[in-house]
This record gives C-alpha cells, structure tokens and sequence, in this order.
C-alpha cells in the first residue's frame, strides 16, 4: 500500500458530530482521534472509531471535547514521530484540568516502539499497534479500571479476517484486502511496523464488497502495501479477486493501492482494460528512484528499463490511463547523476502526480546502516528541483483534458468552492455546479478549466 501517501500528515479528526463533551454525565463519551499517514491509517482510524461507537464513544470535533484520545501515528518517515511527540505534549493542560481524560497511541510508531512510548511519555495511558486495533474494546475497559495498557503484539498465526466497519455510508469505501509486507525496501520500515504479508479471503472481500454496496457504497479501494502479490487461500491472485468483484458484485467503480513495479503483469493490465466500465484507469505505481544503481540498493526488485517499460506497457494495453508515482530524492549515496536519471525519468514516464519525498533514515532497515548520506542542502536542492520540474509536467498534462466529457462520481459540495466535488475515473479531482441530489451518482462533465490540482467543468 501506499501509505502513501500523498498526504500531508496534517492530522485530522475523521467526521466529527457534535455530540458530547468530557463526561461530565452525560451518556456518551467523546473520543477525539488524529490520524497521521496513509490510506490504511486513516482507514483504521475509521474502524477505532466504529469500534468505540460500540461502546457508548463518539467522535468530537476538537481534543477538548474529549474523554478518551487517539493518536493513529505513522513511521513512515521521521517527522511524523516527531509530531506525534509534539501532539501528545500540547494536551497537558488538557489532562491537568481533566485527570479523567486518557490519551493513547495507535498505528505504526506504537506498533515500533511499543512500552518505550510509556516510559518516554508518561501523559500517555495506553499504546497499541497496527494489529491489535480490534483489542480496543478491551483496551478502553481496561483503561476504565485505572491501569496503563502496551498491546503491540503481532499476529502472525490466525488467518487475517477484517470485515469492513463503517459508522455512516459515504459514496466511497476503503477495503483491507491484505496487510503487511514482506519485500524488505531497504529504506522501509512498513515490515516492521505492519508485519508478514497476508491476504484476506476471496470469498470474504467479495461478500463485505456486497454489504457495502447494499449500504449505498458506489465506489471502493481495495488497500494494501503491495496490492499485486494479494494471494487468496483458495489460490486467486489479484487480478482474479478483481475479476470476481466485477462478476458478482454490483460495485459501480474499484480502485486499489499500491501497486508495486515488479509485480504488476500483462494479464493484470489485460483485465484493468477489459473491464474498463469498474475497474478505473488510473494507477499509482511508485517508482522512487529513476536510477538503476539506487533501485538496487533500495532492493526494488526492477531496473530503471524495467520500471519504464512497465508503465510503457500500462499506457499501451490501458490506452488514457493516468499514472502516478512516489520518488525518494537523496537515498544514501544518490550522485548527481543518479539524481538526473529520476529527473529525466519524469521527461519519459508522464506522470498526472508525484509524490516525493527527502530520505529519512528509519530504525530497524538496512538503509540506517549506509554510511553515504546525501546532506540535507543538497537533499533539499534536489527535493526543489525534481517538485518545480514535476509541478510544470502536471500542469500541461492536465490540458489533455480540456474540452473533454469526464465520468465523475459526485462525492460531496465543496467547503470553500460551494461547488460539487467528484473523481473522474482517471482519479482527477473534478469540481462543477450542480444539485445535492447529483450527490452519490456518476455524471458526465464536461471539462472547461485544468489544472495540476483539480479540473473545473460544467455538468452536460
Ligand atoms: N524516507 C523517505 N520516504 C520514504 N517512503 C517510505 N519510506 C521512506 C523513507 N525512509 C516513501 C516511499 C513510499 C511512500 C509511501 O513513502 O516513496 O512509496
Ligand atoms: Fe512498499 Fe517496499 Fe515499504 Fe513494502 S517495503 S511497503 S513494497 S516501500
């Protein structure tokens, strides 16, 4: 999966009401949680929270409202860990005025550090890991009784079975459909903060798919770190999982992520193209280095020609298909003109977005040990470079666009544009004026404006 993502680590309570304050008698209890990362995290903050509605919580707006807090924190790179300190720091006085009030750690910094985050950090009462989310019932009744809680264990014997929670329908679901990794990048440290790769029945992602869609879901992603090796008990890969959703469920559209360079195949592109209609032209496919050298330090598993024809391949069976990307800048020991190569990669593979990032070096992976870092100027430099170049490649290819009649499923009005705001199937953000009712249906819109960011059009 990516975590990617592609997000800005701004943390984020996830559909807050407005239900409740700190107890004070009243039946139901706030829980406040902040989400830091990926698409997996914010989806496993969405299930802490279906979770604690269960037990009489509900999600508030703000951390003073609250009795119970969640950090849901990523590893992925270092400032992240950094927040999560500062964040668990700003709710002192909320803690003094309000001993009652329990603070947690969840996600993929508990998952790595474990009981340290309570010695570190003794305003904390509890931590728990990446597979120990369905332990918070249990967790919280413990709280209940005054105790501290560590629940960092990994499960790596029971088969993995995570029926999706919701708490209220949305137009767009995410589904789990493995978790883990076990490809060993050697700057990541996803295989030791999500553990062993394991894949959720076939049968079983089907039937939750079929209970979202009889919910009003129009539209899933199905999550996972390398969505490419799923493999069912029963032997489907991931293009027969794909293949099944779209023959027995009545799903409107699929995405995934993330996919990886070296796992995706012909036959996988084969069955995106045929089933077109579902299954949506538009794929992530981090690359992170466009250098042959840095991928195989990085233990990619594909060569820069690898990588190229690969999306070659994408482009010529998917024909319109939109591609995007990770890239790390200044990986240890990355020259000059190692760095070019990922430049001149952009010039050759026209990806709609990029997502980069500064190499930070994480516990426990092999890239902590290289003894050739890239200076932070220089890393800077590059990160600069490589985002002003991406910025103008985004920008001319979104004018493709232009002129065109896009299908958009409408998600939601937007706050600031008071605009409808929907996906076209390439994953664009599209923005148009239109009626709440359109809300939740795929319309064609006819695409007046472009930019990197979103289109803007009118409906037809
Ligand atoms: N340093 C910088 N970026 C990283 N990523 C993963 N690990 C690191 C790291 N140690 C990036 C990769 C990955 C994305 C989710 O985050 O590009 O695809
Ligand atoms: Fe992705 Fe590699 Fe990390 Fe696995 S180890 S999550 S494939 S970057």
């Amino acid at each position: 999966m990516r975590i990617t993502l592609n997000d800005d680590f701004v943390p984020q309570s996830l559909n807050p009401s407005d239900v409740s304050g700190p107890s004070g008698g009243q039946l139901l209890k706030g829980v406040f949680v902040s989400t830091y990362g990926c698409q997996m995290n914010v989806n496993d903050s969405e299930r802490m929270l279906a979770l604690l509605e269960m037990m009489n919580y509900s999600s508030v707006a703000a951390p003073e409202l609250a009795d119970l807090i969640i950090i849901n924190s990523c590893s992925v790179r270092e400032k992240p860990v950094h927040k999560v300190r500062s964040e668990v720091g700003r709710y002192r006085d909320l803690k003094r005025k309000n001993p009652a009030l329990r603070i947690g750690v969840g996600g993929c910094v508990a998952q790595q550090e474990k009981d340290s985050l309570l010695k570190d950090m003794p305003l904390l009462d509890f931590v728990f890991g990446t597979d120990s989310i369905d332990l918070l019932p249990e967790i919280v009744s413990t709280l209940e009784t005054g105790k501290k809680v560590v629940r960092a264990r990994f499960d790596h014997q029971s088969p993995y079975h995570i029926q999706t929670l919701l708490r209220e329908t949305k137009v767009t679901a995410f589904v789990n459909i493995m978790k883990g990794c076990d490809n060993f990048c050697t700057f990541c440290v996803v295989p030791f903060t999500r553990g062993r790769e394991r894949s959720r029945p076939l049968d079983q992602v089907v039937k939750d798919v079929q209970s979202l869609v009889a919910r009003g879901v129009q539209e899933v992603t199905l999550l996972g770190q390398n969505v490419n090796s799923y493999r069912s008990a029963c032997g489907a890969d991931f293009a027969q999982l794909l293949l099944a959703l779209c023959e027995s469920t009545l799903i409107k559209r699929i995405r995934f992520t993330t996919s990886h360079p070296k796992d995706f195949d012909l036959n996988l592109a084969k069955v995106l193209q045929a089933h077109r209609d579902k299954l949506m032209d538009y794929i992530h496919l981090p690359a992170q280095s466009g250098s042959s050298a840095i991928l195989e330090r990085m233990n990619r598993g594909y060569t820069r020609e690898a990588y190229i024809e690969k999306a070659q391949m994408l482009m010529s069976e998917i024909p319109g298909v939109a591609l995007s990307t990770d890239i790390i800048v200044g990986f240890p020991g990355e020259s000059e003109s190692q760095f070019e190569e990922t430049m001149e990669l952009l010039d050759i593979v026209p990806f709609e977005n990029v997502y980069s990032f500064k190499y930070s070096p994480r516990p426990l992976t092999k890239a902590a040990r290289f003894t050739d870092p890239v200076s932070e100027e220089l890393m800077n430099q590059r990160l600069q470079r490589l985002q002003r170049k991406q910025a103008q490649i985004a920008e001319s290819l979104a004018q493709k666009y232009i002129g065109r009649s896009l299908e958009v499923l409408v998600e939601n009005r937007g706050q600031n544009s008071g605009r409808l705001c929907g996906r076209s199937t390439q994953n664009r953000l599209t923005q148009f004026a239109g009626d709440d009712a359109l809300i939740g249906q795929t319309v064609k819109v006819k695409i007046l404006q472009a930019h990197a960011q979103n289109l803007q059009g009118e409906l037809l």
